[in-house]
């Protein structure tokens, strides 16, 4: 059964086909990242112009280079929420109209859904068994930093959640203080590479008793350390004081000091703090909850030190999809499509998008 899926929730227009939920026939991702570099982040105003240009050329490429017709297909699938609203109205109406025109289903995927479906797809010649439930699932991308645990296909329980910063926007925001570009975990895993990951002693939130994340105060003794505040590990560590102008500056203006400080020392020990309460977290909630394997999501879980980490520290199977499937792709909203399609989801041409919406519980 082969499904459409369709992605456009943040800056990547994506299109793929994909075979009875696991197996690839094409994963096309037009990525704006070089457009969005040069203001930092991404501009939700001129991400969605770039979807509409972008969307038809990428639904025809997935379709030519599966070798598959209209006729082929089972249903369409795509992303409705969360995201930019912007972006997802682009993918929301091209997967209504190609749907309604070709007399297919409609199935309406929440983002996080897809994130967690990559564990299904099989990477190339890989004969790898389905993931196995009770799942618990690590979601960490640039909006959502969850622990999800999934009883079945559909059925997920939010165990815990970021109460302030998502783990990929603390990355994001650490790279910028560091002046080391967008988007940021890319760089800071490329930067920490040379770097002490105990340089610094970062903060750590274990918010215990809780599944939940704080990921701000992290971020906020990246900063004070980079700009040289009282109290910051630097000034513990009796290291020059960096230029006065440095001081109290907005997270905005920081990337101007990065020069002044060890760059890959903060990198590597933000990652390291990182990392850190991320496997510890997840290893508590498999450990409670008594799952049979753990899997990993978002963009964030291309990050290879947690990946390695969670291998290590967690008893237990870890799944984690090859990085370019962690982050945004059609093929993941595909999976989802075809595993929700075959429990009875169904979606009308009412459909509409959501920009906050949530997984719901199902238990
Ligand atoms: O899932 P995703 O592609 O988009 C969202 O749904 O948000 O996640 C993007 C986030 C960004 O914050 C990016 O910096 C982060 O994932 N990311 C990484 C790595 N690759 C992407 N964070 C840490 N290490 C990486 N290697
Ligand atoms: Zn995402």
């Amino acid at each position: 059964m082969k499904i459409l899926g369709i992605e456009t929730s943040c800056d990547e227009t994506a299109a793929a086909v994909v075979d009875d939920g696991r197996t690839i026939l094409s994963n096309v991702v037009a990525s704006q990242i070089d457009i969005h570099r040069e203001y930092g982040g991404v501009v939700p105003e001129v991400a969605s112009r770039q979807h509409m240009l972008a969307i038809i050329p990428v639904m025809d490429r997935a379709l030519s280079e599966a070798q598959v017709g209209w006729q082929d297909l089972a249903a369409v699938a795509v992303t409705k929420g969360p995201g930019l609203a912007g972006s997802l109205l682009v993918g929301v109406n091209a997967a209504k109209g190609i749907a309604f025109a070709q007399g297919l289903p409609l199935v309406g995927i929440n983002h996080l859904e897809g994130h967690i479906y990559a564990n299904w797809l099989l990477a190339l010649g890989s004969a790898q068994p389905e993931p196995a439930f009770p799942l618990l699932c690590l979601i960490v991308s640039g909006g959502h930093s969850d622990l999800v645990l999934l009883t079945g296909h559909g059925r997920y329980r939010l165990l815990g959640r970021s109460i302030d910063d998502a783990a990929g926007e603390a990355f994001d925001k650490v790279a910028r203080i560091l002046g080391l570009g967008y988007p940021g975990g890319p760089a800071i895993q490329q930067a920490a590479r040379g770097g002490r990951p105990n340089a610094y002693h970062l903060p750590r939130a274990w918010l215990r008793g809780s599944h939940d994340f704080s990921f701000s105060g992290i971020k906020t003794a990246v900063l004070h350390a980079a700009t040289g505040d009282r109290g910051s590990e630097r000034a513990r560590e009796g290291r020059p004081a960096p230029d006065e102008r440095a001081r109290g500056m907005k997270l905005s203006e920081a990337g101007r000091v990065a020069r002044e400080v060890p760059v890959a020392d903060l990198a590597a020990s933000f990652q390291e703090a990182m990392v850190e309460v991320l496997v510890e977290k997840t290893r508590a909630a498999a450990e409670q909850h008594g799952v049979a394997q753990v899997a990993l999501a978002g963009g964030v879980a291309a990050n290879s030190l947690l990946r390695q980490r969670m291998r290590e520290r967690v008893p237990l199977p870890v799944l984690c999809p090859p990085p370019d499937l962690c982050t945004d792709n059609a093929a993941m909203v595909a999976a989802a499509g075809y595993y929700l399609y075959r429990a009875g989801r169904r979606d009308g041409w009412d459909m509409d998008a959501i920009p906050s919406l949530r997984l719901t519980s199902t238990e």
